[in-house]
């Protein structure tokens, strides 16, 4: 590591959940190709492999894991600091948007506790596996992917943004308690990007929410990727509890 640039996170060992696909699998990509280590994780374990195959990269290592399972998120946590020693970062592109385009009175409750459970209870859990070990490092950068519909609310998209609300609350409430620790516990709040969850909307939805961008596009998983490794690495110091926008100026705070 080049000790002046403190961008540099050649050698971090990094944790990326959801790395299968969109965001997480092409911010997999960009921080190897930045010289970090990757545990790369998600419950689609076949296209873990492919990507495996694909990158031939000896930095990247998978791992299988099911966000629904508490059990699963620690052994999976637990497993990479055996097999891959101590993580410097861990970023959380879990998440499912569930049924979406229902009125609110129409939400199924069954479904609502599922995206809560991957979203919220899921990401709470991965939060609390990392803090024990980075807070005795006196070190750690943590990141959950949120978005604008848990900043604004968008229609239609009750129980993801309600879980998505529910992540922000949880960084400020964790970023506050972990302060004094050199641990830093963000979220991302990004507006439409073009991945296979973005291509999941309906055409009503999808023509609303791009209405409601100023950039009058969608954000690339490249400025995901590249703001993504700026807030964790060691620059970004003085910075905790905040869900930092990339919206094409949707959210201007
Ligand atoms: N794409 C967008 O427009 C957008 C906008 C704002 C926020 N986000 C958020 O960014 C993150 C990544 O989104 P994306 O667009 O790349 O989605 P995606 O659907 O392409 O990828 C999500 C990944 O999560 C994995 N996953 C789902 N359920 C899981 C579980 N129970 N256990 C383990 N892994 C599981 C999937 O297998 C998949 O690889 C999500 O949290 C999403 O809510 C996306």
């Amino acid at each position: 590591m080049n000790s002046s640039d403190l961008t540099d996170i050649s050698g971090h060992l990094i944790i990326v959940t959801g790395a299968a696909s969109g965001i997480g699998k092409d911010l997999a990509k960009h921080l190897l190709s930045r010289g970090a280590i990757v545990a790369a994780c998600d419950k689609n374990e076949s296209a873990l492999k492919e990507l495996k195959t694909i990158s031939a990269n000896p930095n990247l290592y998978i791992f299988g894991v099911d966000f629904q399972s508490e059990a699963s998120i620690r052994d999976c946590v637990f497993r990479i600091e055996e097999e891959l020693g101590s993580i410097h970062a861990a970023v959380n592109c879990v998440g499912i948007l569930g049924k979406n385009g229902n009125k609110a009175e129409d939400v199924d409750i069954e479904d609502f506790d599922l995206v809560y459970r991957i979203n919220l209870r899921g990401a709470l859990i991965f939060t609390q596996a990392l803090l024990k070990g980075m807070a005795e490092r006196e070190y750690g950068r943590i990141l959950h992917l949120a978005s604008i519909s848990g900043k604004e609310g968008n229609p239609l998209l009750v129980s993801y943004s309600a879980t998505k609300a529910g992540l922000i609350g949880m960084v400020k409430s964790i970023g506050k308690e972990y302060a004094n620790t050199g641990v830093t516990v963000n979220a991302l709040a990004p507006a439409l990007i073009e991945t296979p969850m973005s291509e999941s909307f309906s055409e009503t939805q999808l023509t609303y929410l791009k209405s409601r961008i100023p950039m009058n596009r969608l954000g690339t998983t490249n400025e995901v990727a590249l703001l993504t490794a700026w807030i964790i690495s060691p620059a970004c110091s003085f910075t905790t509890g905040f869900a930092f926008d990339l919206s094409g100026g949707r959210a201007t705070y």
